[in-house]
């Protein structure tokens, strides 16, 4: 495969400030391992909208949604043309709401195959501003993607500019849900709220938790998965490090226990890297200002690493 580098260095979809210097902590890595990794791939950086975060909050329940959708509509083109122009998109994005932006790239690029998702996760992202119990917009990618609105669970109600927006997100492209609820896998997910377990429930969402990865190891985990998926034709993989143990992923927004750990992160990824279905991979949410040295972006870095060897041999 042929890898092109897709840099979003935003964090306005964060509620804690400094993801945007994730994807510079990455390459700060990279230098540090004295490893010429960045030299072999076109990149592309996408314009950001952080400067939103110097002005007031307009939608609480969807914090800087506009600058949102902007983004979306940037990063969504950027991927598509990536992939019609035969690329292999690697992406690493501050925080994780414009992974939402990113399936609806692949998406756009090819209406009419089934998409499935691997979400390696803490979180379930799958809060709409019906729900949130933040506002954050990385708490919401998912949502977007599959269009939902969760409004039978809804604790707050929307403005109409808010409302408009969240409809333009689900409907960028004008293909709507991107995604279908049941070619969603979750691995490591441990920290969501009951609005979002309700979703879970309701669609019977597919999860792989962090001990399962343990016990069965990661090539019978991702012969799980893509069994499960099997009927899907191409399959994005979103990496958010918070799906490593809190003891390892201080260097990250939302840190929870009980997560993977790195060689068990690394494994599994690179197991799923091999397969050939896997059209985009994502890291999101370094955040190199909570970290002690640059340890989270190190990890990520190793990751991104031999995820990308293999992808080259395939
Ligand atoms: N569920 C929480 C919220 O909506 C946390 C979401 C964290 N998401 C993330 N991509 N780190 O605020
Ligand atoms: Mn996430
Ligand atoms: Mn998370
Ligand atoms: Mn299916």
């Amino acid at each position: 495969k042929n890898i092109k580098i897709i840099e979003v260095k935003s964090e306005i979809g964060a509620g804690t400030r400094g993801a945007s210097l994730g994807v510079d902590a990455i390459k700060i890595a990279a230098l540090d391992f004295m490893s010429n990794f960045f030299v072999h791939f076109p990149t592309e950086e996408i314009e950001t909208e952080n400067k939103l975060l110097f002005e007031p909050i307009e939608s609480p329940y969807a914090k800087r949604i506009k600058g949102t959708h902007t983004l979306y509509e940037r990063i969504s083109k950027s991927v598509c043309d990536t992939i019609k122009q035969n690329w292999f998109p690697v992406v690493l994005s501050g925080d994780h709401s414009t992974a939402g932006a990113t399936i609806a790239g692949l998406k756009i690029a090819r209406p009419k195959a089934k998409l499935g998702v691997i979400w390696i996760d803490a979180h379930a992202d799958l809060h709409t501003p019906f729900t949130t119990p933040s506002g954050n917009m990385h708490g919401m990618p998912l949502a977007i993607s599959i269009a939902e609105d969760n409004e039978d669970h809804k604790v707050h109600e929307l403005d109409d500019n808010t409302l408009r927006m969240w409809n333009n997100l689900k409907n960028l492209g004008k293909i709507s849900p991107k995604v279908l609820p049941e070619d969603i896998v979750f691995i490591s997910l441990r920290d969501y709220e009951k609005e979002e377990e309700h979703l879970i429930k309701k669609y019977g969402m597919k999860v792989f938790t962090t001990n399962e990865v343990r016990r069965k190891g990661p090539e019978a985990i991702a012969r799980s998965v893509f069994r499960y998926l099997s009927d899907c034709e191409y399959i994005y993989v979103s990496f958010d490090v918070d799906s490593l143990d809190a003891s390892i992923s201080r260097g990250t927004g939302t840190p929870v226990s009980n997560g993977l750990r790195e060689r068990e992160a690394e494994d599994l990824i690179s197991k799923f890297m091999q397969h050939r279905k896997i059209c985009c991979f994502e890291i999101t949410e370094v955040n190199p200002t909570l970290d002690r040295e640059n340890l989270m972006a190190e990890i990520a870095f190793n990751i991104l690493q031999r995820s990308v060897n293999v992808l080259m041999m395939n």
